[in-house]
């Protein structure tokens, strides 16, 4: 492995933050619902994170639903000042874990403050207004109620930054004539690049650009050309997955999610890889096959 020259930070909302932070999602239970199955574990999963560098987590009061977040407030409050905790709202739990769209106002105002009570915090630095997400990909739409009443929680000082989650070019335009927009957090990687155009336009605005799934969610990647690479470069495949998303922009910050402490590690490990010219161009391939 090579040490990487990029760009390693980005300025999201009032932080900088270091480009390899952690999705929190995976420490529910299984369906992102009820407990972990290890709470102990989930905990060191947690600090770990800070004491490996991460300054930027992830996470939702949907994720248990209230459980994840609780348990970022037993592992890791009072927080750091360099620590920055994204969550997000739209959406609510059913009792058979379904996942059931919450984007009226008084809804969102709702899910804003469970997020601070359980997280323990008076202000959220960085709120995304998760928009629905079916297999298909984000959905045209009209979001303007919904962001109007993010744009009156900042104003009453209970959100400082405002993000979309499974949001269309559209929808960011809309969005931006309401309230300024820090980040954009939709389903990017190796296999699945329907989002490069947007990637790119969130470059030119220095809107972070913040890819869930970044390991290909709840079935990691699988592919020969990437087991292929990986071996060329020394590196495990899922860290070279991440190392590639590094490089496609420096825009792009990661929340790989895991519930494991090793694979962590591995993932934090992805920062110091520098991947060459042709090995990137190996994996762009990889996406063009799944179309
Ligand atoms: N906005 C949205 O709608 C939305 C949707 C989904 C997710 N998210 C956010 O995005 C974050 C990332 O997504 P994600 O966690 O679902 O998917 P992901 O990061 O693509 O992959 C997570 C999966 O990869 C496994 N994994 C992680 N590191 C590994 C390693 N080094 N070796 C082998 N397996 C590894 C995990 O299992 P182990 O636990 O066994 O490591 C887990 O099964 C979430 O945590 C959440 O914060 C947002």
């Amino acid at each position: 492995m090579t040490q990487a020259k990029q760009v390693r930070s980005f300025q999201l909302g009032s932080h900088v933050v270091n480009r390899l932070g952690y999705g929190a999602m995976q420490l529910a239970g299984p369906h992102v619902f009820g407990p972990p199955k290890d709470r102990q574990q989930a905990i060191t999963v947690l600090r770990e994170t800070v004491e490996l560098g991460i300054n930027h987590i992830d996470t939702s009061d949907f994720y248990g639903p209230h459980i994840t977040n609780q348990l970022i407030r037993e592992a890791l409050h009072p927080y750091a000042s360099d620590l920055l905790i994204v969550t997000k709202v739209g959406a609510r739990r059913g009792e058979d874990a379904s996942w059931i769209p919450a984007m009226s106002a008084a809804e969102i105002e709702s899910a804003v403050h469970d997020n601070l009570r359980n997280l323990g915090l008076d202000v959220l630095d960085v709120v995304n207004l998760r928009l629905m997400f079916d297999v298909a990909g984000p959905a045209e739409g009209n979001i303007e109620e919904s962001m109007t009443a993010m744009a009156e929680l900042q104003r009453k000082g209970l959100v400082r930054h405002i993000g979309l989650s499974n949001a269309t070019a559209a929808q960011l335009d809309q969005a931006r004539g309401i309230a300024p927009i820090v980040c954009v957090q939709n389903q990017y990687n190796l296999a699945h690049r329907g989002d490069d155009a947007l990637v790119d336009l969130t470059a030119q605005a220095g809107i972070a650009y913040v890819p869930f799934f970044p390991l290909g969610g709840f079935s990691p990647l699988q592919s020969a050309t990437l087991q292929r690479v990986a071996a060329e470069c020394e590196a495990t495949p899922l860290q070279t997955a991440l190392a590639c998303l590094l490089q496609r922009s420096p825009n792009i910050l990661l929340i790989p999610g895991t519930s494991s402490v090793a694979h962590l590690r591995q993932n934090v490990v992805a920062s110091e890889l520098t991947l060459s010219p042709r090995a990137v161009a190996d994996l762009e391939g990889i996406g063009k096959q799944a179309g």
